[in-house]
Formats: structure tokens, C-alpha cells, sequence
């Protein structure tokens, strides 16, 4: 449904990043059908955004394409300074960006700790203190929303799951898990509530070795009881609804979208 219509996010304004592929696109693209107007942030592929914003506006949806790095501070600013020219205001941000770097430790540069690190954990800090600052500078006007503002992070199944050969993505999420939960904390008596999803494996570029063979594929399925791969489109339902009035008794929490993964799946057959 769009901006115009009477989706559950009728009247909101979002701001997904990384939203030019993979879960961040599907999340935009979700957000714009429930009824929210969408600011699409890119770091690399225009042209990916630009379509998307293309297709939410031909379906009768407002959006905007953003280009900002996460893990500036100045770009940040300014990326949120840009969102609220557009719009006016803003209700939701998606914290979704993220990068990997896989190495075993004894490998792993210091470049490739720090680069996961300042996009997944530091660029989440850094989306969720503008989004937290512009949502107070908004609280006297009336809002479209039970809440003043909500907060998605996008998280990992590796916030709980330990991942040798990716210690610094690991940590990165480890990280966010307890971000959110701290920002929960902190600015649930504004009526802001702060959230995560934890999808497992989601058919995306970022993992693209695990999916992209009949055997790789195979090896993956063994980690998922539900026994298929996720699509992006599992996760945006889940943040659509996240950001929602439905939801708005929900807060400090991580919703897991990922088809069983952790639930231990090497027991199923009695340990
Ligand atoms: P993806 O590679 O398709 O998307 C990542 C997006 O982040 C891209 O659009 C990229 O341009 C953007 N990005 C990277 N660095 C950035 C920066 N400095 N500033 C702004 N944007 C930047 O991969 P996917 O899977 O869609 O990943 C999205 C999020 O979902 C990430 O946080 C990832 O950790 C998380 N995730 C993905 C899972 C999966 O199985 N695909 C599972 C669990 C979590
Ligand atoms: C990673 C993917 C991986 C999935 C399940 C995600 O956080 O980005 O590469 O397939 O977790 O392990």
C-alpha cells in the first residue's frame, strides 16, 4: 500500500541505510508498502536506490535516495539533516548497514577489525544518537505514531551464535545486541522504543559463497531446521511490523527471523 493509502505505517517517515541491495533494499521496499514515505540510503550503488526510489514512487509511494558512509560522523549528520529537509520529520530509522571481513585471527588485519567494527557497531551508534536527538527535537508536534520514535537495529543470529573466522563480525553484533538493549533502557520513558532483528541466513551479496552452489546450499541447510534459506522479504515483514503501533508495547528486544538457527540444530537427533 502507499503513503497514500491506509498502511500501518500510514503517515510515518522512515530512514532505512544500506537500503541499495539485499535485506536493506526488501526492508525499504516493505516500509513503502506499508505506507511510510522511505529515505533510501546508499554507500556505493546509486543507481540500485535510484531504481527502488523509482519503483515506490510509481507505485504511488514518496521516497528520497541518500548517499552517506555510516561510519562518518559528519556524513551521518548530515544524511539525517537531508531526511528531515525532505520530509519534515522522522519517525523510524532501520539501522541496517553492515559489512564483513572474515579471517581467522591470526590473519585478520587490524584494517579489517576496525572497517567491521566502525560500519556495524560504531555506524549504529552513530544513526541511533541523530535519530534519538531528532525525535526529541520533534516531541511537542503532534506525531502519526503511539510511540515518538522507533529504532530498528539490524542484528545478527550472531549476536548469540559464536563465529570462528569472523571474530570481528561477531563482535560487531555481540556489540549491537547490547547497544540497543542500553538505548532501550535509556529512552524508553520518551515513549522511543529500540529494537533488533536477528535474521539467520538471508539470501543476499553478503553471503552469496554459502547460497550460490547446489552443495554450498546443501552444507547451509544442515544449520536450519525450517530447512529452506531466508529471503529478504521474511526480514522486512518482521521490521515492518516491528515499527508499527502493533509493536508498540515492544521494546529493548531482538526478534529472531532465522528459521530455527538457533536453536541448536546439532541436538535434533539427540545430541
Ligand atoms: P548486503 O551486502 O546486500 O547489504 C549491505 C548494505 O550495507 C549494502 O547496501 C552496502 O552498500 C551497505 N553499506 C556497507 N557499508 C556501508 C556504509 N559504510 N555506509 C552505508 N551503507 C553501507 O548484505 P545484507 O545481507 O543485506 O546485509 C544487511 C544487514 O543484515 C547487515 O547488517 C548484515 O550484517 C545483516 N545480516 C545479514 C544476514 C544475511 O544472511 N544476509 C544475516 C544476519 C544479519
Ligand atoms: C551473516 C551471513 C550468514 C548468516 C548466518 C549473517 O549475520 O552476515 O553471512 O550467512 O549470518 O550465519
Amino acid at each position: 500500500m502507499s503513503s497514500t493509502g491506509k498502511g500501518i505505517l500510514a503517515d510515518r517517515h522512515a530512514l532505512v541505510t544500506g537500503a541499495s541491495s539485499g535485506i536493506g533494499l526488501a526492508v525499504a521496499r516493505g516500509l513503502a508498502e506499508a505506507g511510510a514515505a522511505v529515505a533510501v540510503n546508499y554507500h556505493s550503488d546509486g543507481e540500485a536506490a535510484c531504481q527502488l526510489v523509482s519503483e515506490i514512487r510509481a507505485g504511488g509511494g514518496q521516497a528520497i535516495a541518500l548517499e552517506g558512509d555510516v561510519s562518518r560522523e559528519d556524513e551521518v549528520r548530515r544524511l539525517f539533516e537531508e531526511a528531515r529537509g525532505a520530509f519534515g520529520r522522522l519517525d523510524l530509522l532501520v539501522a541496517n548497514a553492515g559489512i564483513q571481513k572474515d579471517a581467522g585471527i591470526a590473519e585478520m588485519t587490524l584494517a579489517e577489525w576496525q572497517a567491521v567494527l566502525e560500519v556495524n557497531l560504531t555506524g549504529q551508534f552513530l544513526c541511533c544518537r541523530e535519530a534519538i536527538r531528532l525525535f526529541r527535537e520533534q516531541k511537542d508536534q503532534p506525531r502519526p505514531a503511539r510511540a515518538l520514535g522507533s529504532i530498528v537495529c539490524m542484528s545478527s543470529v550472531h549476536e548469540v551464535i559464536p563465529w570462528a573466522g569472523h571474530a570481528n563480525y561477531a563482535a560487531s553484533k555481540g556489540g549491537s545486541k547490547l547497544l540497543t538493549q542500553s538505548l532501550a533502557q535509556e529512552v524508553a520513558p520518551e515513549r522511543i522504543r529500540v529494537n533488533a532483528v536477528a535474521p539467520g541466513a538471508i539470501r543476499t551479496p553478503i553471503n552469496r559463497e554459502s547460497w550460490e552452489t547446489p552443495e554450498a546450499l546443501q552444507r547451509l541447510l544442515r544449520l536450519i531446521p525450517y530447512g529452506r534459506i531466508g529471503e529478504p522479504e521474511d526480514v522486512a515483514r518482521a521490521v515492518t511490523w516491528l515499527c508499527s503501533d502493533e509493536a508498540d508495547y515492544v521494546t529493548g528486544t531482538t526478534l529472531f527471523v532465522d528459521g530455527g538457527m538457533t536453536l541448536y540444530p546439532g541436538f535434533a537427533g539427540n545430541g
